[in-house]
C-alpha cells in the first residue's frame, strides 16, 4: 500500500508541474487524463469539498455555514437540488426565500467556494421520494429513474426550466459551478435503464453545453458501477470510514482507467430512523482516512458536512426489511452540528487540510449563540375530528373504496377517512389492514373515542368497540415517502380496504387536510376555536394544543423538547418544525432556529398531538439538542 501512495504522490507532483499556464481572462474547467486530476484554468486543481443542503438550512443562515466551510479549508461544495421543493405542484416552479438556489450559489461564489452541482432528477438525500415530486405517482405504475415517457416527459419540463438558470453558473461561464452530476446512485437502482442516461445526457448537453465535465457516483460496487455509468459521464464513486481506500478507488479505476480519483460522497457520519439507534461516526476515523485519500492526491467531497434539519414533511425513509422514516434532524454527526455550530470533528478536519493546502487565516466563527427560554405551558385547541371545517373547508370526497393521498390530490401531511359503523360490536373486534396496506400509520378513533392505531409493516390488526352507525375516523399520516431502492413509488394514504370483522369497510368520506394553510393563516388565534368540555380536555387520539412563547428580546437558536408526549408535528409562527416522537427516539429534541422568533411579539406553539398529550400539556425550549435516546418500543 505504502509503495501505491507514493507512486499516487508522484504523479501528482508531475502534475503539478507539467501542466500549462493560465491565458488570461479564459476560464476552464476539464479532465486531464494523462496526469490523472483536474485542470482549472489548465492549471491542476483538486478539491477539498463538502456536502450542504440549502433546502435544509433557513435562508437566514446560509452565508453563515458557508463562510465556516469555507474557514475550514475546503475549496468547494457540493449541493443537490430537490426537484420536489421547487416543483411541488406539477408546472408550478418556485425559486424563491428558502428555495432561492441562485442566491445561494452567489452567497457561496462570494464566500470562495466552487459548487459541485447535482440537479438529480433523483438525488436520495434521505430526503422525500429522493427528491422526485410526488405528483408523478399520479400516473399508476409509473417507472420512475427510467425511460418511461411520462416520467422523462416531466423531467424534460422541469430541466428545460431549471438546466437554463445553472448555465450561467457554470465554472466555464463566470460563475463557480465546476461540475454537474447526472442522476444520483443510479446502478444502485433496479432499472439500470441506459435509454433513461442517455436520454438525461442529452439534456444535461443541450441545456449546459458540451464543455462542462458531467459525472457519475455509485456505490463501491462492480454491479453499481455498470449500471450507473455511461460513456461521456465521468465515473466516480462514494464510500465511507468502513472501507479500504485502496480498494475503493481500485474499482473506480476499473472504469475510469485514468483521470482523478474522485470519492463524492465520504461519510463523515450517518442518518437516524425512529427507532434505530443514534448514528455516528469517529472523528478520529474520518480524518485518518481523509489525510490517507488526500495523500493519493485524490478529490473529496465530505458527505454530510453540515446536515441540517427535514422541516415539515421533507425527511425520507428506507425499505429493507420494514418501512423506516427518517428522522427529523439531519445533523448526520457532520463536522458542523444541525444548528451550524463548528465541531470537534471539524477540527480535525481542519488540522488534516492544514497538511494539504493553505486555509485562510483568521479563527473559526463560533456557535451560534443559544438561549433556553424553559417551560410553555399549551392548551387544548380540540380534538382534530371536531375542527375539519377549519381544514377541509371544500368538505369530503365520497368515495366506496378508500382512496390514496395521490388520487386526492394531497401529496403530504395527514388526511381523514370517515366511515360508520356497519353493525354493534359489543365485543372487541378486530380492524384489520390486510394488504398491509395503511401508509404508514393511522390513528382511529370511533364516536369521538381513541381507540388505537395500526402501522404499516408493524401493527396490521388492533380491536375496536361500538354501536351500528357510530362515526369511525380513521387519519392516516404520509410519515415520508421511500428514498432508496426498488419501492420508490411509494403511495400513502389507505392502499387497500381495511376489514371490521368479516365485512369491508366501504363508504368513505375523505377529507384533504390543509392544516398548514390554516397554521400559516394564523389559526388557532384567528379564531375556529371549539369550545371544550373537561371531558373533551383529557381525551387522547389526535387533538392540536397551543401556547405563547413570550418574547424576552432575545431571538436565539433553541431546540424544544417534547417530553413525555408521544407523536406529532409542531408549528411556531407558522413554521413547521418537523415530526417529533419522543416514545421511540433517539431524537427527542426539534432545532428551533432563532430568526423564526420574535423579541417584540409573543411567539405561537402549535402542536398536533397524535395520541395523547401528557396531563402537563407542558414542552420546554432548552440551549443544547437531545439526538440520542432510544426508547423501548412505544
Ligand atoms: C415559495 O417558497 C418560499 C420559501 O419557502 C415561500 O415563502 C413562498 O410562500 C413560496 N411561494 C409560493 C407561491 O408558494
Ligand atoms: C463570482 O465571484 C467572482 C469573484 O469573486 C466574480 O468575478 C464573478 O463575477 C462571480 N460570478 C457570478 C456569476 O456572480
Ligand atoms: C486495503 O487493501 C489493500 C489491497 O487489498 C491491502 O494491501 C491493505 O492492507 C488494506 N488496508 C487496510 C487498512 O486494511
Ligand atoms: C382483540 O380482542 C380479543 C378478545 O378480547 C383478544 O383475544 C385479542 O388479543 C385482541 N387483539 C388485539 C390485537 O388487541
Ligand atoms: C448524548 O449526547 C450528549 C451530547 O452530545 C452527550 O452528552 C451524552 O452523553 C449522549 N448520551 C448518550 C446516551 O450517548
Amino acid at each position: 500500500m505504502a509503495a501505491g501512495i507514493i507512486r499516487l504522490v508522484l504523479v501528482n507532483l508531475a502534475c503539478s508541474t507539467i501542466c500549462g499556464n493560465l491565458v488570461s481572462g479564459y476560464r476552464s474547467f476539464s479532465i486531464d487524463y494523462t496526469n490523472n486530476c483536474f485542470l482549472k484554468d489548465e492549471k491542476p486543481f483538486r478539491f477539498i469539498s463538502g456536502s450542504i443542503h440549502y433546502s435544509r438550512i433557513p435562508q437566514y443562515y446560509w452565508q453563515d455555514r458557508l463562510v465556516k466551510m469555507y474557514m475550514t479549508g475546503l475549496n468547494a461544495i457540493q449541493v443537490y437540488v430537490p426537484w420536489n421543493f421547487h416543483e411541488t405542484v406539477q408546472g408550478v416552479y418556485n425559486f424563491t426565500g428558502d428555495r432561492d438556489l441562485e442566491h445561494f450559489l452567489d452567497l457561496a461564489n462570494k464566500t470562495g467556494l466552487l459548487v459541485i452541482l447535482r440537479p438529480g432528477p433523483y438525488i436520495c438525500a434521505e430526503w422525500e421520494m429522493g427528491g422526485l415530486p410526488a405528483w408523478l405517482l399520479q400516473k399508476p405504475n409509473i417507472i420512475l429513474r427510467s425511460a418511461d415517457t411520462d416520467y422523462l416527459q416531466a423531467v424534460s419540463n422541469w430541466f428545460g426550466v431549471l438546466l437554463p438558470k445553472i448555465r450561467p453558473w457554470l465554472y466555464i461561464n463566470g460563475g463557480n459551478i465546476i461540475t454537474v452530476q447526472v442522476e444520483n446512485e443510479y446502478g444502485s437502482y433496479f432499472a439500470c435503464d441506459y435509454n433513461y442516461l442517455r436520454h438525461l445526457r442529452a439534456l444535461f448537453r443541450f441545456f449546459l453545453g458540451e464543455d462542462v465535465v458531467l459525472f457519475t457516483t455509485d456505490g463501491n460496487t462492480d454491479r453499481e458501477l455498470t449500471c450507473g455509468t455511461l460513456e461521456g459521464l465521468y465515473a466516480t464513486v462514494d464510500f465511507g470510514t468502513n472501507n479500504n481506500v485502496t480498494e475503493a478507488f481500485q474499482r473506480q479505476r476499473r472504469f475510469e482507467p485514468r483521470g482523478p480519483l474522485v470519492n463524492s460522497e465520504f461519510y463523515t457520519g450517518w442518518l437516524d430512523h425512529w427507532g434505530d439507534q443514534h448514528a455516528g461516526v469517529d472523528a478520529q476515523k474520518v480524518s485518518r482516512m481523509l489525510a490517507e485519500m488526500l495523500t493519493m492526491g485524490a478529490n473529496v467531497n465530505m458527505y454530510m458536512f453540515e446536515g441540517g434539519t427535514n422541516f415539515g414533511y421533507w425527511n425520507g425513509a428506507d425499505h429493507d426489511t420494514r418501512f423506516r422514516s427518517v428522522v427529523t434532524s439531519y445533523d448526520y454527526d457532520a463536522p458542523l452540528s444541525e444548528a451550524g455550530d463548528p465541531t470537534q470533528k471539524l477540527l480535525a478536519i481542519r488540522d488534516v487540510i492544514k497538511q494539504f493546502r493553505d486555509i485562510p487565516p483568521g479563527p473559526m466563527p463560533p456557535a451560534t449563540p443559544k438561549f433556553a427560554y424553559g417551560f410553555v405551558k399549551l392548551t387544548k385547541v380540540g380534538d382534530l375530528s371536531s375542527l375539519l371545517n377549519t381544514f377541509s373547508p371544500l368538505g369530503p370526497v365520497k368515495s366506496h373504496y378508500p382512496l390514496m393521498f395521490e388520487e386526492m390530490k394531497q401529496l403530504y401531511g395527514y388526511m381523514l377517512y370517515r366511515t360508520m359503523l356497519p353493525r354493534d360490536l359489543s365485543q372487541p373486534t378486530p380492524l384489520i389492514s390486510p394488504l398491509n396496506g395503511v401508509h404508514d400509520r393511522a390513528y382511529v378513533s370511533v364516536n369521538g373515542v381513541y381507540q388505537g392505531l395500526l402501522e404499516r409493516d408493524i401493527v396490521l390488526v388492533m380491536n375496536i368497540t361500538g354501536k351500528q352507525g357510530h362515526t369511525v375516523d380513521v387519519l392516516v399520516e404520509n410519515m415520508g415517502r421511500v428514498n432508496f431502492g426498488s419501492k420508490i413509488n411509494d403511495y400513502k394514504g389507505l392502499l387497500s380496504n381495511l376489514i371490521l370483522g368479516i365485512d369491508v369497510l366501504t363508504d368513505w368520506r375523505i377529507y384533504p387536510l390543509d392544516i398548514d394553510g390554516a397554521i400559516a393563516g394564523g389559526w388557532p388565534h384567528s379564531g375556529g376555536r371549539s369550545f371544550l368540555t373537561p371531558q373533551d380536555q383529557c381525551r387522547s387520539g389526535p387533538a392540536f394544543y397551543t401556547g405563547t412563547l413570550q418574547p424576552n428580546g432575545i431571538a436565539w437558536d433553541t431546540f424544544l423538547k417534547l417530553k413525555d408526549w408521544v407523536k406529532g408535528q409542531v408549528w411556531i409562527n407558522g413554521m413547521n418544525l418537523g415530526r417529533y416522537w419522543p416514545a421511540r427516539g433517539p431524537q427527542q429534541t426539534l432545532y428551533v432556529p432563532g430568526p423564526l422568533l420574535s423579541t417584540t411579539m409573543p411567539n405561537i406553539i402549535t402542536v398536533l398531538e397524535l395520541e395523547g398529550a401528557p396531563a402537563h400539556q407542558q414542552v420546554l425550549f432548552m440551549d443544547r439538542p437531545q439526538l440520542n435516546v432510544t426508547a423501548g418500543k412505544s
